[in-house]
């Protein structure tokens, strides 16, 4: 098929573009560097350099790739999250409200039968002790700033890309992505801060964290642009866990020292009370509908197998 990638750069497009070759899908991929243009060109990849918020040239882009799919894996997140900054989120929101408008609007003019988009798996309502949720569990939309927003964006860019007439929409809800280039990889900002035991136990570490390897979203996506009904989908390994289980292994996966425990007041004036509400009562994510919607498996079924990957 011919698919149009807009993030093909990112930390899942650069994993996701030569999957699709590999299936035998054609790929137009997008990205404003014409440095990046060239060294797709490079891998056999035919690109276009635009900006997502330049409505004119992404519709001429599509106009001229005639997708059958396109894929949206566009972010614009720091490489360090401050949670108590309260515009952290906000690149990324216009992101996923304004430029999945124009990604979408130019999908339709050009005739896409099909759009998958990326979304998150970590932004349903909180609640110490809770079981995982499937795609059907709410959103936390009452979050106050800055998640509050990132929740907002993530639920408008879900409504506009599954309820839009005359397109087949997909959303994929990725769990906590690890591996290769992403903030967890040695080198990102997360590794970092475990590493200088920026990033503690707090509290008990009752919250829970579903995960995934980029590898294994990206043959998520490929699925996703092959198969499965519209609608909503968790992205997530099979194994949901609590901080106290996952962050001693990941610090020794990286080689850094054993995380310290803080108490909920610490937590609080070190990071925020986000972060504090995150660590004591986030709910993890089921994979069931992916499994049996888009055929798919993770190859880490558990991240404590694949936290392996973020070593290198
Ligand atoms: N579920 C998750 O946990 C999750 C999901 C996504 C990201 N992350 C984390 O966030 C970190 C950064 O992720 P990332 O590398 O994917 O993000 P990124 O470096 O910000 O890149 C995202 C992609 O979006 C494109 N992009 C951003 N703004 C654009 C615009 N205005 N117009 C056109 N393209 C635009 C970039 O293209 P160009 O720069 O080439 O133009 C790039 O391909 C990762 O390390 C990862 O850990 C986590």
């Amino acid at each position: 098929m011919r698919v149009f990638l807009a993030g093909a750069t990112g930390a899942i497009g650069r994993r996701l573009t030569p999957k699709l070759q590999e299936a035998g899908h054609a790929v137009t991929a997008m990205t404003r560097s014409q440095a990046s243009a060239a060294d797709l060109r490079e891998r056999g990849v035919a690109a276009v350099v635009c900006d997502v918020f330049d409505a004119a040239a992404v519709r001429g882009a599509m106009a001229e790739a005639q997708p059958e799919v396109v894929v949206h894996e566009l972010t614009a997140l720091p490489e360090r999250i401050d949670m108590r900054d309260m515009e952290v989120f906000d690149a990324t929101n216009r992101v996923r409200t304004k430029g999945t408008r124009v990604l979408l609007d130019a999908a339709l003019a050009a005739g896409a039968r099909r759009f998958v988009a990326q979304s998150i798996a970590f932004a349903y309502q909180p609640r110490r002790g809770a079981e995982p949720c499937d795609e059907e569990a709410p959103l936390y939309t009452a979050a106050a700033l800055p998640f509050g927003g990132a929740v907002k964006a993530v639920g408008e860019l879900e409504r506009t890309v599954t309820g839009t007439p005359g397109i087949e929409g997909l959303a994929l809800r990725y769990g906590w992505l690890y591996g290769p280039h992403t903030h967890w990889a040695n080198g990102g900002g997360i590794a970092a801060a475990v590493r200088a035991q920026h990033f503690p136990i707090i509290g008990e570490g009752t919250g829970v964290y579903s995960f995934i390897q980029v590898d294994d979203a990206a043959d998520a996506t490929v699925a996703a642009v092959e198969r499965g009904a519209p609608g909503v989908y968790n992205v997530v390994d099979d194994a949901p866990a609590p901080v106290h289980e996952w962050l001693p292994l990941y610090a020794r996966a990286i080689g850094a020292p054993e995380p310290p425990q803080v108490s909920e007041i610490r937590g609080e004036d070190l990071a925020g009370p986000q972060v504090v509400e995150r660590a004591i009562a986030m709910r993890g994510a089921l994979n069931a509908k992916a499994k049996r919607e888009l055929g798919w498996q993770p190859r880490y079924a558990s991240w404590r197998d694949g936290f392996a990957t973020c070593a290198g």
